[in-house]
Parts: C-alpha cells; structure tokens; sequence
C-alpha cells in the first residue's frame, strides 16, 4: 500500500534539495548517544546534512571532541555539539526533542543479538535513566541491541520515573524493511525506490517478520521463494557480520536506516501528515507487550500502530513463532530493570 511509501527514505535520496524542505520554525535538536562508533559517525554525518536538524548533539565516552570538530566544518546549518564522558551525559540531553541511541558492542560472528544483552542492557538502561531526567518528553529511538530487549528496557525506566509513554519509546528496525526493500526489489527487477515491504514482530533472527504478502507495487512468489526470501531477511544481519569477519555488524547501512527513521519522526514532528515507518514499540491488544508494525507518526510522536492488517497463513506462522521468542526477550528486559534499577 502507499501508505507505506517512507518520507523519511524519499528524503534521504533527495539529500541535495535539502535547502527547499523544512517549513517548520520548531527548532529541532537531535541528540546521537554513541556518535563516535561505527553506525554514530555516519549517522551523526546524514543528521548534519538535513535541514530538519537545527541542533546536533553527539555523545560517548570516547572520542567525541573529534568526530564533533569534523562535522562542524560542513557547511550546513546544524550546529553541532560534542559531549564526551559519564559527567557530560547530562548537558548533551539537554533542549533534546529526538535522541538516537546507537551506543554499544555491536556482534562479532557466532554471536546472537541476545548475547550483546549483559553489556548493552546497562548502557541503555543509564541513556534512558538520564533522558527520564533531562527530556522526558524526548522521542527515543532505540539502535542499541538486543532491540527485542532494549526497548522493554528503556520504558521501563521511564516508568520507574513516572514518564512512560508508548508513543515515545520506539525501536529501530528500519534497517529489516531496508533490506526487504533491497532483496526483493532484486529478485523482481522492481524499481528499488518504489519497493515498501513491511516487516513487522522484532528485530532478530525469527523474530523478524516480513510480511512479503503486502509488498507494494504488488508482486507474486513462489513458496520457495518466499521461504528464501524472508531466511534471508531474518538473517541478512549475520550476512554483514560473517563478511566483516570480526570487525562488527553493519554499521552504514544501519547509519542510513537510523538517518530514514528519524527524517521520518522531524518530518511528522513538524506537521507532515501521513508519515508511515515500521517500528518496535509498547503494543496493546496484541500477544506481546511490544511488537513492531507499520506506526503512523504525528506531533508527539507514535500516532498509532495500522497493525499487520491481513496477513497469509504462512506469515501468521511466522508470526506464532516470534511471538514466543519475543515474549521471552521482553521478560528478560523487564527482569533487568526491576532488579538492578
Ligand atoms: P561500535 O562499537 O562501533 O560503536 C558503539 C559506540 O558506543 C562506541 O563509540 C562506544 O564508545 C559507545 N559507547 C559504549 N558505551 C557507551 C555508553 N555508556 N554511552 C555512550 N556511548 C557508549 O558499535 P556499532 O557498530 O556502532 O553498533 C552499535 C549498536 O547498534 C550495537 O549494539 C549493535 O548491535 C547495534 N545495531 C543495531 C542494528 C539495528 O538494526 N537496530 C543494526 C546494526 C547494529
């Protein structure tokens, strides 16, 4: 459906007509929590090109003087700021309405998303502590994996400090429809730009639902290559990890998914109606307390979840089976929360 048709990605590819889009006198500021790794730098450099970004704030423990200092010399308007350091996690949060969170160890071959949890629960678990603090009313957008676990993890911090909202904890699984754009857009000889397949459940391995059924324009599959298809969806993050043997995950096609997402956000933030991206996010009325489905974005944020509308047998197969693994990664990330915060 066209409902589906990313504004945030439309504007990615029109990057060079950036000085003719904003009509908002909001002024934007973007906080990246991680700026120095490997998705934070190239992010933080596609924030810095867009004309919805007044502010852009970087922080990490390392290396942010650096990375700041460099993107400041582009000759666009967002004025950069970096904060490096525990001690300065506090000032880079401030005035924040959007904050993108990439910070932490990323996989290394072997590795599920789920073995990240020990090191990247805490980190997370401290942004969100401070954000709760700082810019509660902040739009969070959660990179950091294990994402099934990440985002239970942040709302419930922000319940623990008694500003939790669903509209504003949301977990990035842009880079699945990415990937589900690029594959089957490939497979079909469609025009890539034009391919919107969703992809709903989580963001790991079978959790990872992509919903080929309602690939927009529409086209038909065999079964076998729906069963490849959606394998390789599932696992096209092990695809880059395998390939950089060691040297991480995929951090430039994240950087360009996390950049699409949070186009998508300002523009809706600043009136755009209409705005549709798939996201991981507190649901309601359905078998898990979160799960990731087409989300219409407005003012503040999450508007509504459009569901995962019809969906074929094999896909609610699927979906029976993230939803097992989705639940027990959600517990997990509760469990946390309430015994160490
Ligand atoms: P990286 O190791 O290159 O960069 C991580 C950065 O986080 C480093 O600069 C590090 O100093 C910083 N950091 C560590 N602890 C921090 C803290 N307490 N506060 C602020 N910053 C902190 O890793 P990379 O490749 O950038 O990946 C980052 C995360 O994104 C990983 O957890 C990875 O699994 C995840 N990821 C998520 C994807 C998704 O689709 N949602 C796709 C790819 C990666």
């Amino acid at each position: 459906t066209c409902l589906l048709k990313s504004s945030g990605r439309n504007l990615l590819i029109s990057l060079n007509r950036q000085f003719s889009v904003s009509s908002s006198n909001n002024a934007n500021k973007v906080a990246v929590m991680g700026a120095s790794g490997g998705i934070g730098q190239p992010l933080s450099l596609l924030l810095k090109q867009s004309p919805l970004v007044d502010h852009l704030s970087l922080y990490d423990i390392q290396h942010t003087k650096g990375v700041g200092a460099d993107l400041s010399h582009i000759e666009t308007k967002a004025k950069v700021q970096a904060f490096v350091g525990q001690e300065q996690l506090h000032d880079s949060l401030a005035g924040a309405n959007v904050v993108v969170i990439p910070a932490g160890v990323p996989r290394k071959p072997g590795m599920t998303r789920d073995d990240l949890f020990n090191v990247n629960a805490t980190i997370v678990a401290d942004i969100a502590t401070a954000i709760a603090k700082v810019c509660p009313e902040a739009l969070v957008c959660i990179i950091s994996n294990p994402v099934n676990s990440t985002v239970p993890i942040a709302s419930e911090i922000m319940k623990k400090h008694g500003v939790f909202s669903p509209r504003r904890i949301l977990g990035v699984t842009t880079l699945d429809i990415v990937r589900a754009n690029t594959f089957v857009a490939e497979l079909k000889g469609l025009d890539v730009t034009k391919t919107s397949v969703p992809v709903v459940g989580g963001h790991s391995g079978n959790t990872i639902v992509p919903l080929l059924s309602q690939v927009s324009p529409t086209v038909q599959f065999t079964q076998e290559e729906l069963e490849a298809l959606t394998k390789r969806i599932q696992n096209a993050g092990t695809e880059v990890v395998e390939a950089k043997a060691g040297a991480g995950s995929a951090t430039l096609s994240m950087a360009y998914a996390g950049a699409r997402f949070a186009f998508s956000l300002l523009e809706a933030l600043n009136g755009k109606q209409g705005v549709v991206e798939c996201g991981y996010v507190a649901a309601e009325g359905l078998e898990t307390s979160y799960f990731a489905t087409p989300l219409l974005f407005g003012r503040q944020g999450v508007e509504k979840s459009l569901g995962v509308g019809k969906i074929t047998d094999f896909e609610q197969k699927l979906i029976q089976v993230a939803v097992k693994e989705l639940k027990a990664n959600i517990e997990k990330g509760v469990k946390f929360v309430n015994e160490v915060y």
